[in-house]
């Protein structure tokens, strides 16, 4: 792959700044133990079985969304595996000081990198001359982060000697093999500025996305979720690129509703409602099952509906399920998906690959070069 990996130098010893993805899903207030957790766990215990003296380094959500939130309970999670001590500090003296004094065989875990300016300034800043001074290797096992120009993906390469993290290069592998050939791309979540990437070809949408899509096209559903309307600077874009594909996009016809803690399906002609949306309706799961049995390739990323909830997952489980019994390659993209099958019950092998990353894979497989994996190679 043109990357020096953990197996490359004898890392016994040596202080390693290793990024990794935990970014994991947040409800009310509570960190849930995710698959991008469970994974950085075991570069993090192959480290310490190696007497590496490890930093890890990572960020949870983005300035102002409600998952902003610090890495203490990630902390908490990672040491029900492996021991790590959290530090609430990321470059600070504290840090520094129990950077230095970490042993051969130790982890700690600096705090939300996204808690720093410095993050979001990829020049040379204070926490890359910090750094640079006090770290042998830097690994980047963050796959999923690697489209992001940030100073912890991309800065630390031009000043520490810089590795691949092994689940970096099992993805990286992974997608090399996919060529997206007329697929049908089943898209979901909330992440509206990398599903336009993907809006090619059949384009079926759903969850939040799906929401947004009608509302480009001027729909009024009546009662939005504050996080909705933070989506709202994308909607002429959006606008554009649905006019684009005409015919070949579809949207939600009948959304559930929660009233009074139940679930209440209604149909598009019924809004405006005071009632939030939490999921796609059963006519169009039925519509897009259709869809599905007929295409060859199927992308699918991020979820129909609020699959935390149980009463609101049942238009993820059945387009999962579809997908599954379709016969089609298949990938499903980004963590919320993931998570998402574990909490259904559904065998990750009955797709062709679960990917962890959302945006990352989105810019791999529309051919784009990613910040992180370039600055990896150099
Ligand atoms: C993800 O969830 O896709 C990664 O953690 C990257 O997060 P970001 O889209 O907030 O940069």
């Amino acid at each position: 792959m043109g990357y020096k990996t953990i197996d490359n130098f004898n890392l016994k010893g040596k202080r390693v700044l290793l990024r990794v993805d935990i970014n994991s899903p947040v409800f009310n207030g509570k960190v849930f133990l995710s698959n991008r957790i469970k994974v950085a766990v075991r570069t993090i215990a192959e480290l310490k079985k190696r007497k590496v003296r490890v930093v890890v380094i990572a960020h949870q959500g983005r300035p102002g969304d409600s998952d902003f939130t610090s890495l203490k309970q990630h902390a908490n999670l990672i040491s029900k595996f492996t021991k790590i001590k959290f530090v609430n500090d990321i470059m600070g003296e504290k840090a520094i000081s129990e950077i230095k004094k970490l042993k051969n065989g130790e982890a700690i875990l600096l705090e939300n990198v996204r808690f720093l300016k410095e993050e979001f300034e990829p020049s040379k800043n204070k926490l890359v001359a910090r750094f640079s001074k006090l770290f042998d290797f830097y690994i980047n096992d963050a796959f999923s982060v690697c489209h992001r120009d940030q100073t912890s993906v991309t800065r630390f390469p031009k000043f520490i000697k810089a590795l691949a993290g092994p689940n970096l290069i099992k993805e990286v592998e992974a997608l090399k093999k996919i060529r997206i050939k007329r697929a049908l791309f089943i898209l979901g979540g909330s992440k509206a500025e990398e599903n336009i990437l993907l809006m090619e070809g059949k384009v079926l949408t759903c969850g939040i996305f799906g929401q947004l899509c009608h509302i480009a096209k001027g729909f009024n559903f009546g009662s939005q979720n504050k996080f909705l309307k933070t989506k709202f600077s994308i909607l002429p874009e959006l606008k554009k690129k649905i006019d684009e594909i005409g015919k070949n996009i579809k949207m939600p016809l009948d959304f559930a509703l929660k009233i009074k803690g139940m679930r209440v399906e209604i149909p598009l002609e019924k809004f405006p409602s005071n009632y939030e949306i939490y999921d796609v309706g059963e006519r169009t799961v039925k519509i897009y099952e259709k869809e599905i049995k007929q295409a060859k390739f199927i992308l699918m990323k991020g979820t129909a509906g609020y699959a935390e909830e149980k009463i609101f997952q049942k238009g993820t489980r059945k387009i999962l399920k579809a997908i599954a019994n379709s016969g089609a390659f298949s990938i499903l993209a980004g963590g919320h998906l993931s998570e998402a099958l574990s909490k259904l019950g559904i065998s990750e092998s009955k797709f062709n690959y679960v990917s962890l990353s959302g945006g990352a894979l989105v810019a791999y497989l529309s051919g784009k070069k990613l910040p992180g994996l370039e600055a990896l190679k150099k």
